[in-house]
């Protein structure tokens, strides 16, 4: 029954109180729908506005790369302390909990192998099936100065024509070949033209020399990926100076499931991003939890 009784003038309407009109907690992306934007928010944490992605997506051209060998056993205990995973969807179906609730950013591009030449890469998953999973975004490699240069851009175009059809955020993911200078005017160029081109945010390499420039001159939030293992503090002082410097944090990989304690560098890794921690400190963090095993 329609209730009448609540319709009368007895509401308060908090007339001296003008309606909050917060602005999203991600640069460049005010003008994006609900939708794109609940799915970031399950990405990027609200409070500090960054994220910790965990990596694992490698074998969609390495194969069984050393420390994802068997993801149930050593990626699902990680799943806890990471904002998003980032995965194929051979993985995410086969391997992950569907109990896992953070974002998963699903690989969207593939085909060579690391026994090819890797830009020659399409779109290998559907938009379709992305919407399956429920995942938070897409990501689709993007090789500037690539051999099949246009190739990836196109992957890359067509994909986000798609999500924005369906509110997916798009992640570019700038891939150096072995013959680039990784250095700032590159990832400049690789990174703008992904922003221009429609990615919603960016991955890309840290680069010691510049980094704030490569940050500041991307209008859409940038993520770092981590790299070749290295040693602990020199892993941890890059996640600190990219994010220092204008990282919206790390899409990290083989610094945390090679480490020698994933668990204690995925939670140091999350202290640098969403805390602030000083390299130093997140090393004592990540020899304390190290030790308690
Ligand atoms: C590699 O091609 C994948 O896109 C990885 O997700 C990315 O490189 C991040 O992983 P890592 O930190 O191991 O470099």
């Amino acid at each position: 029954m329609a209730d009448t009784d609540g319709v009368q003038e007895t509401h308060d309407y908090h007339l001296d109180t003008p309606m909050k009109n917060e602005p999203f907690h991600l640069k460049g992306c005010n003008a994006l729908d609900w939708g794109m934007k609940n799915r970031l928010g399950n990405i990027f944490d609200a409070r500090s506005g960054r994220t910790v992605m965990l990596a694992v997506d490698h074998g969609y051209f390495m194969g069984p790369t050393t420390g994802l060998e068997r993801i149930d056993i050593n990626i699902v205990p990680l799943l806890e302390h990471a904002d998003t995973l980032m995965c194929t969807r051979g993985i995410l179906r086969s391997s992950i909990p569907p109990t896992f609730n953070q974002g998963v950013v699903l690989r969207a591009s593939g085909g060579p192998s690391i026994l090819k030449e890797l830009s020659n890469e399409e779109i290998a998953v559907s938009m379709e099936d992305g919407i399956r999973l429920n995942v938070a975004a897409m990501a689709v490699q993007v090789f500037i100065g690539g051999e099949f240069e246009t190739r990836s851009v196109h992957n890359m175009t067509r994909l986000v024509d798609a999500g924005n059809r369906y509110g997916i955020p798009v992640l570019g993911v700038t891939a150096v070949g072995k013959e680039l200078v990784r250095d700032a005017k590159y990832m400049r160029l690789a990174t703008r033209i992904c922003a221009e081109l429609g990615a919603t945010y960016v991955k890309t390499y840290y680069v010691a020399e510049g980094f704030e420039s490569v940050a500041a001159s991307c209008p859409v939030p940038i993520v770092i990926a981590g790299g070749k293992k290295l040693p602990e503090p020199e892993a941890l002082t890059m996640a600190y100076r990219a994010v220092q410097e204008g990282a919206s944090g790390v899409d990290m990989g083989r610094n945390i499931f090679q480490s020698e304690a994933p668990t204690a560098m995925i939670r140091a890794v999350r202290a640098v991003v969403h805390d602030g921690l000083r390299p130093a400190e997140a090393m004592d963090l990540f020899n304390t939890l190290k030790n308690q095993k």
